[in-house]
């Protein structure tokens, strides 16, 4: 397939992209940089600035892509920026271009406001508001076939390949293994227009993913 991942620079977004290349899959990756983040036939670089005008971001998202992935992230600096007008900006690009498939990592909880005030997330308050928003606008403002990943913690960590989903906990996740649960999204249509938590568990990635909503 032909992927654009949008923050391909990040702990999580590099993961995904060299996950996706070692699928086969052909990958475009954006940065804000012009330097290339891969060194393989099927990369294509993109830099791409989230704060630009909506006509600009909408002008740069030109291939004829079989799934967006939205894994930029502000870090907290710029939470209404990029986490908030820089993410709908690329799902109101995606839409403009006829592209269906979008797939956003987002955090845990985003959309259940009465869990912001768990140890943790309740530091995080701002970035939890434009993730909630943002989050909302692709439910309810766009047509695209998304699916949203609610990550707990991202960890530094070994992966194990294994899961929990919907655990109603905030939990905490290998980051190469969020890498690999958004990679197995892409094949799952039974994740389509699904919204779904991990953290670690027990369960294989591929296996846990194809539970979403059964
Ligand atoms: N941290 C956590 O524990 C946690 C938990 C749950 C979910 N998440 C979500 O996971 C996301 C990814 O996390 P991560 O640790 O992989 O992020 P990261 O390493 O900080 O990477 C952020 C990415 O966003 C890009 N970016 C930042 N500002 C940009 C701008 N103005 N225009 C275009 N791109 C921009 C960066 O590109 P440049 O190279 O241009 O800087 C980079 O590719 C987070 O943003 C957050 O929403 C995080």
């Amino acid at each position: 397939m032909n992927i654009l991942v949008i923050g391909a620079s990040g702990r999580v977004g590099s993961e995904l992209v060299q996950q996706l290349l070692d699928k086969n899959h052909t990958v475009t990756g954006t940065s804000r940089d012009n330097k290339p983040l891969f060194d393989n036939p099927n990369y294509t670089h993109l830099a791409l600035d989230l704060t630009a005008d909506k006509e600009a971001v909408a002008r740069q998202v030109a291939g004829n892509y079989d799934a967006v992935y939205f894994t930029a992230g502000s870090g907290g600096k710029d939470v209404l920026g990029i986490d908030l007008h820089g993410a709908v900006k690329t799902m109101q690009a995606a839409q403009l271009k006829g592209l269906s498939r979008y797939i956003m990592l987002s955090a845990v909880f985003s959309l259940d406001t009465t869990k912001w005030t768990l140890p943790g997330i309740d530091q995080l308050k701002d970035y939890y508001i434009a993730k909630h928003y943002a989050d909302q606008w692709l439910i309810h403002n766009s047509r695209l076939d998304y699916t949203i990943v609610q990550a707990g913690a991202l960890k530094e960590r070994e992966p194990t390949g294994k899961i929990a989903i919907n655990n109603d906990s905030a939990g905490e996740n290998a980051i190469k293994d969020v890498a690999a649960t958004l990679a197995s999204v892409l094949t799952a249509n039974n994740t389509i227009k699904k919204v779904f938590s991990i953290q670690n568990g027990d369960t294989k990635i591929d296996d846990a993913v194809a539970t979403v909503n059964k």
